[in-house]
């Protein structure tokens, strides 16, 4: 059920406070049907929190909130939906139920609402429905496809069309396109573009800066839970999208590194798993950054978990200095001073339910005991405030719960956690995913600390420029298989685009 026509949504002077965080700051954001919304702002700025007082996820927040010119208070997810308002959060396959129907997952709250009131449910027209709706956004998913057998892509799909099911004015998207490929991003464009034409006001959360200029009207700048500026996004330059969200300039400096070592660390020969990886041979030499291209579905992420000892499926030798290692489990790896560091940080990376400081020693527990076994908290906090200063992860203390951190913090304290362990071999898949610029430079700091030690880092990534700007070398990854070698230096985006999709 769509907007019948546009309509003016207005949040005025919104605040919110967290005990030791104001996150949002009297703090004002229109949107209008018939737009696409971006709100924009380094990790922890407010973004989610203030899509999160519009949807009625909080009801102590202060400030007021319009529809219309009239007032409307939502302190509830309820009568946030009623009012037309719906949200798609990143984390979709918590939301989507494993073991029902497309068609199910999408009239859930319809199904659930009718069961309530014990009125007999009509599946074919269920499924006829969900039909039509998966249409009208020409959509091409089988509703009887079950939730767990979706595609990310699909899941995200199969959420906004539970949300237009409803009533829906205004479509709130944070961080849609963080796991999606180029060509699942160009597909929920197309939704977008098509919502828009129908009168639905899109609210975009996005840390991919020139994304923004491919699909959105304006932007809203928010920076330490503070408004900074609206602006139709012709009057902007994504540089000065990078100045508003920092307070500062800001030019992503990749350092060029000399770098020559023949002693190599890591090889790999013939390494196959279960089809997703067809015979990958690779070797990585002592302080190299050595780069996996490829992109989402290429294999990059089996590969790292063949290494790491995640997969029992794994054929092929792994020789470390020389000696053909067996890597049968995580333990076998971190034995042989190996670290993954996952790229999911919800369902692997991160223990929510513990603090910081706990996270970040959970890598190497020893190095915190002391002789007689008991826990040295003194050094865990220490540690732990390093890395808070390094990364500049925005929280109140070490102490502080890593599930009360925003998304992008979260995944500096995945990466973060792993940076002080005594591991010889570092696999990073896709670190970046949803850190804001300046953040990512740190953490590229890190890295090349890393490197300058003596370590060997294997960075597996998707976004072409990132690879250009840390590695020294790349392998270009296709369908499971290597398709090409390179020296960073002797290589552009084009031709990395190029061997990732295929070409030879
Ligand atoms: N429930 C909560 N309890 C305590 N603090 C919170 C809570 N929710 C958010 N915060 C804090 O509020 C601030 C803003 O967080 P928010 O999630 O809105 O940031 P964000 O702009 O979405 O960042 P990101 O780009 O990393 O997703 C952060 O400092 C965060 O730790
Ligand atoms: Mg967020």
């Amino acid at each position: 059920m769509l907007a019948k026509e546009k309509v003016l949504l207005q949040m005025k002077d919104i605040s919110i406070e967290f005990p030791g965080v104001k996150a949002l700051k009297s703090v004002n954001f229109t949107a209008e049907g018939g737009k696409v919304h971006a709100v924009v702002g380094a990790n922890g700025a407010g973004k989610s929190t203030l899509m999160k007082v519009l949807s009625g996820a909080y009801n102590h927040y202060t400030g007021q909130i319009f529809i219309d010119e009239k007032p409307m208070h939502v302190t509830s997810p309820k009568a946030a939906k009623e009012k037309g308002i719906q949200v798609v959060y990143q984390e979709v396959d918590t939301v989507i139920v494993p073991y029902l129907s497309a068609a199910e997952n999408i009239l859930l709250d319809e199904i659930a609402n009718g069961m309530d009131k014990k009125l007999f449910i009509n599946w074919k027209s269920v499924y006829k429905k969900a039909e039509e709706i998966l249409k009208g956004l020409n959509l091409n998913i089988s509703v009887r496809k079950l939730g767990e057998e979706l595609t990310l892509a699909e899941k995200q799909m199969v959420l906004i069309a539970r949300a237009i099911s409803s009533q829906c004015k205004f479509l709130i998207l944070d961080e849609p396109t963080a796991p999606l490929s180029n060509r699942e991003t160009g597909e929920l464009f197309k939704v977008i573009r098509d919502l828009k034409s129908k009168n639905v006001g899109i609210i975009f959360i996005s840390h991919r800066l020139p994304e923004l200029f491919k699909i959105c009207d304006e932007v809203t700048v928010l920076r330490d839970g503070e408004f900074v500026t609206n602006k139709e996004i012709k009057a902007l330059t994504q540089n000065k999208i990078v100045e508003y969200m920092l307070g500062k300039g800001f030019e992503q400096s990749f350092e060029k590194r000399a770098f020559v070592s023949k002693e190599n660390i890591l090889k790999l020969e013939s390494l196959r798993d279960n089809g997703k990886l067809k015979g990958i041979s690779l070797y990585a030499n002592k302080g190299e950054i050595l780069g996996i291209a490829g992109l989402v579905g290429a294999g990059k992420t089996e590969l790292c978990n063949a290494v790491f000892g995640v997969s029992n499926r794994v054929n092929g030798d792994i020789f470390i200095k020389g000696k053909r290692i067996k890597i049968k489990s995580p333990r076998d790896a971190v034995k042989n001073k190996i670290a993954l560091i996952p790229e999911e940080r919800r369902k692997e990376g991160i223990l929510t339910e513990e603090s910081i400081a706990v996270n970040i020693s959970s890598t190497d527990i020893s190095k915190f005991s002391k002789t007689l076994g008991f826990f040295n908290l003194k050094k865990e906090s220490e540690v732990a405030l390093d890395l808070i200063k390094k990364l500049q992860i925005k929280a109140t203390s070490g102490n502080q719960k890593a599930a009360l951190l925003s998304g992008g913090n979260q995944q500096k304290v995945v990466v973060g956690k792993w940076l002080h362990t005594d591991a010889e071999i570092f696999i990073f898949d896709e670190p970046t995913k949803g850190v804001d610029v300046g953040a990512k430079e740190d953490i590229f700091k890190l890295i090349r600390d890393l490197a300058e030690q003596g370590r060997t880092v294997i960075y597996a990534s998707c976004e072409m420029s990132e690879l250009l700007g840390i590695t020294d070398r790349i392998y270009a990854i296709y369908d499971g298989k290597i398709v090409k070698e390179l020296r960073t230096s002797e290589t552009n985006e084009e031709e990395l685009l190029f061997y990732s999709t295929g070409g030879h």
